[in-house]
């Protein structure tokens, strides 16, 4: 779908990557809609890129349906929100694993659904696009809501791909690894082992955009070999958790 002149709703907005992919979208002529939580975030980038705001919750459900509203005047949508802190074994609640789904799963699920049931009804072309991560392939200590949620996600995409196929209404998964300079993993202070490489939010940008452009099942937005690493995680996890303690992860993630 060419972006220029496209509407465009994108969740998440006020984040690190969220803010990135606007302004990228801005720039080639979209219309936004921005939402997210934090309004005076959303209001500045909505200064700077032309966008309109809409604050929402989306471990709130009637924020969910206003925003499956607000969805059915737009071309394209961005499912980019998340949450990533988990906390160790011995403090997960149960009301933190029903926020992570509710944020990182149901909502965009529940979005995508009902926006590809409308263009479907009226005939129109769409594009969704939702942000995953590559803890959709591989599983870190301390991580288990966020792998839980972005491998549901990654085989949600997946399977509504292949229903869509056809239609006139497109679908990627935009799956970034360690994003450097903003944003939950640049956030969160954690330092990598000697050697593992980042990408940059304009990558996930140009990812997105790429997305929207060309309607690729997946676009990784990370070096290569953390894509392999991750990819061969898929078929031998124990592998890959004797891998990783080895090169010390738990340790890393614990800060010690
Ligand atoms: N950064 C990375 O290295 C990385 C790597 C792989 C994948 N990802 C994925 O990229 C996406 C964007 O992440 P980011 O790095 O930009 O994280 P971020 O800076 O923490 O931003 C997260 C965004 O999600 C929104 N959000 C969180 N909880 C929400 C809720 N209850 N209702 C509505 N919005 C909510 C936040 O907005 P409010 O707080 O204002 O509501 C914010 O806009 C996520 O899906 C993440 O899993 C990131």
């Amino acid at each position: 779908m060419e972006i220029s002149g496209s509407r465009v709703l994108l969740t998440g907005a006020s984040g690190g990557l969220g803010a990135a992919i606007a302004r990228d979208l801005s720039r080639r002529g979209a219309d936004l809609v921005l939402t997210a939580r934090r309004r005076e975030l959303l209001d500045a980038l909505a200064a700077e890129t032309r966008g309109r705001v809409v604050v929402a919750d989306l471990a709130v459900r009637a924020d969910v349906e206003a925003l499956i509203e607000e969805s059915r005047g737009v071309d394209v949508l961005v499912l980019n929100a998340g949450v990533g802190a988990d906390v160790g074994i011995r403090s997960e609640t149960a009301e933190h694993v029903d926020t992570t789904i509710d944020v990182n799963l149901r909502a965009p699920i529940v979005m995508a659904v009902a926006f590809a049931q409308h263009k479907l009804s009226v005939g129109e072309l769409g594009q969704i696009v939702l942000v995953g991560s590559l803890s959709g392939l591989a599983a870190t200590p301390d991580t288990r809501m966020y792998n839980a949620t972005k491998f549901g996600l990654r085989g949600f995409a997946h399977s509504l791909r292949q229903d869509l196929d056809g239609s006139g209404i497109g679908l990627t998964l935009v799956s970034p690894g360690f994003i450097r300079d903003a944003g939950m993993f640049a956030e969160g202070g954690i330092d990598l082992p000697p050697g593992v490489r980042t990408k940059s939010p304009a990558d996930v940008a140009a990812g997105v955009v790429r997305a929207i452009e060309s309607n690729p099942a997946e676009v990784f937005v990370s070096p290569v070999e953390l894509r392999l690493a991750a990819t061969l995680a898929t078929v031998a996890p124990a592998f890959s958790a004797a891998v990783q303690k080895r090169a010390g992860t738990a340790q890393m993630k614990s800060g010690s």
